[in-house]
């Protein structure tokens, strides 16, 4: 077989293309610019680099939060397949490719011809076989798993780089890992180099301080933070590389390189202190078994405990006189361990960790829950948005001494002045604003008997939340909840996060309810939310026209008693004398108790949630209704209605507050869709309206628009009734409320 000749000229700039997770992109170039790397470019998923061919394999051995290192082959044009695959077909890959090797193409983009990236890859396979067969009378083997010259091609717009993947495998195979023995949820290496030098960890390492890890799992924030620490390069351990079925490669240059990287790091002399812990012994067992592969287990000191515990382990002279500290933690996320119901008890774990950390110290954290802040009380300076396998986290750090926090002085309600440290300076008038509404609706809440009002709804368009207030007899014993809004992709969100911090703060202060009295509850995708159901509960009691209510501000999918439906429920009331009323989808029993305190003579509270009922039950007794004319039936609302229909069944006043969907609750029934369905189900439920009767429709939404033609054509009146129903402090949600009393015809 012919030879091509010599890949690269000695001494040529080569251009690079460091691969990194998204979110790192700064991160990794720093880490170039430290390895004396030319021309750093940090680009989207990486960072582009000029160097010598032992740059790049300095850079293979020696990157931290790289996944891959790809060396600049070629560009060609790509209009389409047949343009691709010509220009690739005319390279010299007999100059590249070491006879016998065998090869993976992988692509990635796309342009108007080529949409499938797995075809683009096919073509530049064929073209680069194709090419070898003619010149060298030879046709490599494929093989997509471990090839000894793997080529990633990166299409955009009508060009395609061909790059040499230099690396290999993914660079967070560091190989200190046994197969097959894991921890569940291990963090990838190169992501949590990724978090220790966002951290600073490195800086701080050289002046001999220390990292703990109380929730550590199977080490890997330790251990990375001890190869940083001891000055080891990462890939050491690696014995394949991608590198080895390419010409250009110079094994003598390579073991130069390797050689230097061994003789520089050691963890003799090495003046920091790293403590890891996990409660799951075989965890720490792994941990140290990984440490002890990769060379730093003398760096790590390892325990089995609860993190709630961690003062204990930093007690001691080597602490006290550290020049400082990190705390770095992967918690639970509620989704591969735990359940959410047991995120609140992590959180406490953590606050009482980072209470346990020495003056001083930074804590980075790596968790998709942005609740994280206001459960242990601190503002992040830094916020890296990153996905942690298929979940989409937050690296959040909060550094001791970032920015010299400013203050803002407040009064609140009650006539007490404090100064509130802030991080956004227009926090400040938030606080005016918070104070200013709260006072009017403070004011209206005693007049009117209500104990639990929205005092701040988006008033300020940078503080698109909402703020609830639940008073107490005591000022003491009173809780807010402050809920942000969507966020819209174009916020930045750090300083949306400063602001929401400076919210629950500020919130707390101006309402006068103590700081664990503030629910914080920051703006998450839907799926990450609590699931319906959840058992974790912060029950309160509420007062509202004379009657009490026990409602639970954790509750999903909403706490009993929505205040949006405030209005909704004065209607029932009002509209109730000697009614036989039907609740119908209650979350609670809080309309039949309007109902009945209206004077009805009946009523009934259907819902499926089996302790949403037992709940409803209790709210009745508990406003004196227990007799037998008030019940309560735990069964699908649907089903329930056409029974009764056939059983013919009628009430005077049927208040009907349904979901926006529902799923299908048995084989043969349909999902409901409200602004789809409404129509049917109005239908539906109309039907067990007796003579004179009314039906109040009611929900939120912003969407929906109600087909009062449809409901006509069936023979029903439809009074909009959205005004007078309004809630206070609801008014500009005006958009979003419905309600409408409909009659037979
Ligand atoms: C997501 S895993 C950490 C994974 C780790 N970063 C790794 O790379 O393997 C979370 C760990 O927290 C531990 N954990 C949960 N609650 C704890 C507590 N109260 N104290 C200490 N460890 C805890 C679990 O045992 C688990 O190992």
């Amino acid at each position: 077989m012919a030879r091509g000749k010599k890949a690269r000229a000695e001494g040529e700039d080569l251009e690079f293309f460091a691969r990194c997770a998204s979110g790192f992109e700064q991160v990794l170039a720093g880490e170039l610019r430290r390895l004396r790397m030319r021309r750093v470019r940090p680009l989207r998923g990486g960072a582009a680099f000029f160097g010598t061919l032992e740059d790049g394999y300095r850079a293979c051995l020696w990157l931290r939060s790289a996944t891959r290192v790809q060396l600049v082959l070629t560009r060609v044009a790509a209009t389409d397949a047949d343009e691709l695959y010509r220009a690739v077909k005319a390279y010299a890959w007999e100059r590249q490719v070491r006879g016998g090797a065998t090869i993976a193409v992988d692509a990635h983009g796309e342009n108007d011809a080529l949409r499938n990236s797995k075809f683009t890859a096919l073509k530049v396979k064929d073209a680069l076989c194709d090419r070898l067969r003619e010149q060298l009378d030879w046709r490599p083997d494929v093989d997509p798993h471990d090839p000894d010259f793997a080529v990633n091609v990166a299409l955009h717009r009508e060009k395609a780089t061909i790059y040499l993947n230099l690396s290999g495998a993914s660079l967070h195979r560091r190989g200190y890992r046994a197969d097959g023995v894991q921890t569940e949820a291990p963090l990838k290496e190169t992501l949590a180099a990724g978090l220790l030098l966002a951290a600073g960890w490195p800086d701080l390492a050289r002046e001999g301080g220390v990292l703990v890890d109380p929730m550590c799992g199977s080490g890997t924030l330790a251990i990375e933070g001890a190869l940083m620490a001891a000055d080891i390069a990462p890939g050491l351990l690696r014995e394949r590389w991608g590198f080895e079925g390419w010409l250009g490669h110079d094994p003598a240059l390579w073991r130069q390189v390797r050689e230097a990287a061994a003789a520089r790091g050691a963890v003799e002399g090495c003046g920091a202190l790293i403590l890891a812990s996990d409660l799951d012994a075989q965890a720490i067992a792994i941990a140290r078994d990984n440490a002890t592969r990769s060379g730093v287990v003398r760096l790590v000191r390892f325990s089995v405990d609860d993190a709630a515990r961690l003062g204990r382990h930093l007690r001691g002279k080597r602490i006290a006189h550290a020049p400082g500290g990190l705390l770095v933690a992967n918690p639970p996320y509620g989704q591969r361990l735990l359940s959410k119901d047991e995120l609140p008890k992590v959180n406490e774990t953590l606050r009482a960790a980072v209470e346990a950390l020495p003056a001083g110290w930074s804590t980075a954290l790596i968790t998709p829950d942005a609740g994280v802040d206001t459960a242990l009380g601190m503002v992040p300076d830094e916020l890296i948005s990153c996905y942690n396998g298929p979940i989409k986290a937050w690296v959040r750090i909060y550094r001791h001494g970032a920015a010299e926090r400013q203050t803002c002085e407040v009064v609140s309600l009650a006539g007490v002045r404090r100064s509130v440290p802030i991080a956004e300076a227009t926090s400040e008038q938030f606080a005016a604003r918070l104070r200013k509404v709260a006072r009017e609706s403070a004011r209206w809440a005693r007049r009117s008997q209500v104990s639990c009002l929205r005092v701040y709804d988006a008033d300020l368009p940078d503080y698109a939340l909402s703020v609830d207030l639940y008073l107490a007899d005591k000022a003491a014993d009173g809780y807010a909840v402050v809920e942000e809004r969507r966020r819209p992709g174009s916020v930045d969100e750090l300083r949306a996060t400063h602001r929401f911090a400076d919210a629950v703060a500020l919130a707390g202060v101006v309402l006068d309810v103590p700081v664990d009295h503030v629910i914080g509850r920051p703006w998450q995708a839907e799926a990450e939310r609590r699931p319906a159901g959840a058992s974790a509960r912060r029950m309160v009691s509420a007062r509202e026209d004379g009657n009490r209510f026990e409602i639970d501000l954790e509750g999903r999918p909403d706490t009993g008693l929505p205040l949006a439906l405030r209005g909704v429920r004065e209607q029932v009331g009002a509209l109730s004398k000697r009614a036989r009323y039907l609740g119908l989808f209650a979350a609670s029993a809080a309309t039949a108790v309007h109902a009945a305190r209206g004077g009805a003579r009946r009523t009934t509270t259907v819902c499926s949630y089996p302790d949403r009922i037992e709940w409803a039950e209790h709210v009745l007794a508990d406003n004196g209704f227990s007799d037998t004319k008030h019940i309560c039936v735990c069964e699908d609302v649907r089903d329930w209605v056409s029974e009764r229909r056939k059983a013919g069944s009628s009430f005077d006043l049927i208040a009907c507050t349904p979901p926006a969907w529902l799923p299908a609750q048995r084989q043969g029934q349909t999902d409901f869709e409200l602004r789809r369905d409404h129509v049917e189900l109005i239908c539906q439920v109309a039907g067990l309206l007796a003579r004179g009767g009314t039906l109040v429709f009611a929900f939120e939404d912003k969407e929906f628009k109600l087909d009062e033609k449809a409901l006509l054509k069936a023979g029903l009146t439809v009074e909009d009734a959205r005004v007078q129903t309004l809630a206070h402090g609801f008014e500009r949600r005006a958009n979003e409320h419905h309600c409408y009393l409909v009659r037979r015809a």
